[in-house]
């Protein structure tokens, strides 16, 4: 071997090394996964094409390796890879469907959305640093856990008498599940429950609860009496292992991070892993897919400690509201059967309401209707359980912005407004339940 071998070798050595030491191994879970040139697609008449028993989105999943953002009664959204993308088309026209093109390259959505929060941060900071606040919360970023977690304590430490922060269990992965209350006489008030982030790559929903969070106490002493009469419980993160998922290695990540035990996959969709109608219609038994339910109704800890949590204080839980991306809907049950509730002509008109005062507010369209209409039937999920466990009155499902364009991969400039969306939400529901007898 000649010399510069030799040096080759021992360099070589010298950079594999750390790569192989005992405590380290290389886990491909943990490779960035990119989305070069890979197409977001709008396939109409689905439902067509189920009636020919061709189903479409499961066989461009498993066939093609896509990434179902939206299935609903009248479309469906899925992200193909380049290198599939030729066969997809060919499969596509040999069923007679037809494809739009929503994006053609999802990367750079992806890298546009990081690049246009990393400079609003900047400039935020510079702002920070003249108002001297200590918070580095705003709203033209999405933020990491931390962050979240640290304005909450902050929010806690500001209203030491009506604030109480909980850590209500731990994730798979070891992290902290946080539940804020805020209440003034907690026991005799009706109470609200607020979460976001049961999914993690619908990244505007925590935005959007802690948008809600900064609008309730940034103006505390003025909020009107259906406001300050509450109890609320508010989790903006109910899925943090994911969510940090989707941060570092894939933004489109919708489970939890929960390892199988049959097989080399990970995560449940804890929005289909509820003790109610678990074992039916919408959801996936194999830990591959992404609407996989879990081994058993509540096998995750997530769900787990958020159900006891909740069943603990059902006495006067008034409101379950559970914030979603993408399709600007207000959706109440059932999702797990075609049937509505008893009640559900209040839930329809309240609901509408709130779609009124979003659409004056922000000019934005929401559509209010009941769950299994809309978006199809499908087990599990958080909204039917509190109605079916807890019997909560008004529970809704926000389904946040945007209709596709831009989908999970939201902008950071529209974070504002569509906050804004949320909280009439949560406003337009706190009115409707009215004060507590109390006072
Ligand atoms: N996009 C949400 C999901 O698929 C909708 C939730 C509606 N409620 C339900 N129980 N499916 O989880
Ligand atoms: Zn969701």
């Amino acid at each position: 071997m000649t010399r510069p071998h030799l040096l080759m070798l021992l360099l070589l050595a010298g950079a594999i090394e750390p790569l192989l030491a005992s405590n380290q191994t290389l886990d491909v879970n943990e490779i960035p996964q990119r989305y070069d040139e890979a197409q977001l697609w709008r396939i109409y008449n689905i439902s067509e094409a189920m009636q020919r028993r061709v189903p479409v989105g499961q066989m461009l999943e498993q066939k093609f390796g896509g990434n179902i953002w939206k299935e609903n009664s009248k479309f469906l959204d899925i992200s193909i890879a380049r290198d599939q993308l030729k066969a997809a088309r060919s499969f596509l026209s040999a069923h007679r469907l037809d494809a739009q093109i929503l994006s053609d390259n999802i990367q750079t959505m992806i890298d546009e959305e990081l690049l246009e929060g990393i400079q609003a941060t900047a400039s935020q900071q510079g702002k920070r640093a003249k108002k001297a606040t200590r918070s580095s919360m705003h709203w033209k970023d999405y933020h990491d856990l931390d962050t979240i977690y640290s304005f909450m304590r902050e929010i806690r430490s500001k209203f030491p008498n009506i604030v109480r922060l909980y850590t209500i269990g731990q994730t798979a992965e070891g992290r902290d599940l946080k539940v804020l209350r805020i209440s003034e006489n907690p026991r005799e008030n009706k109470k609200v429950w607020i979460d976001g982030g049961i999914h993690a790559r619908e990244w505007i929903s925590p935005a959007t609860v802690t948008f809600i969070l900064y609008q309730l106490m940034s103006n505390w002493e003025n909020q009107p009496a259906h406001i300050r009469g509450l109890t609320w419980y508010i989790m903006p993160v109910m899925n943090p292992d994911g969510y940090e998922y989707s941060r570092t290695t894939n933004r489109l990540w919708r489970k939890n991070r929960s390892p199988s035990r049959q097989n080399q996959c990970f995560g449940v969709d804890l929005n289909r892993n509820f003790d109610i109608g678990w074992n039916g219609y919408g959801s996936s038994t194999n830990p591959c897919r992404d609407t996989y339910r879990g081994s058993s109704p509540a096998s995750e800890l997530e769900t787990k400690a958020v159900a006891e949590f909740l069943a603990k204080r059902k006495y006067n839980l008034e409101s379950y509201l559970t914030y979603h991306s993408y399709g600007q809907m207000i959706v109440y049950p059932w999702a797990y059967k075609a049937v509505k509730v008893k009640d559900s002509s209040i839930l329809q008109r309240v609901g509408s309401l709130a779609a009124e005062r979003i659409a004056q507010k922000t000019g934005t369209t929401y559509r209010a209707a009941v769950t299994h209409e809309v978006l199809g039937i499908a087990g599990g999920g958080s909204d039917d359980w509190s109605r079916a466990a807890l019997g909560v009155k008004y529970v809704y499902t926000i389904e946040l912005r945007d209709r596709g364009a831009y989908g999970f991969v939201l902008p950071p400039r529209y974070i504002k407004d569509t906050a804004l969306e949320g909280w009439t939400v949560a406003e337009t529901v706190a009115q409707a339940i009215g004060p507590s007898s109390s006072g």
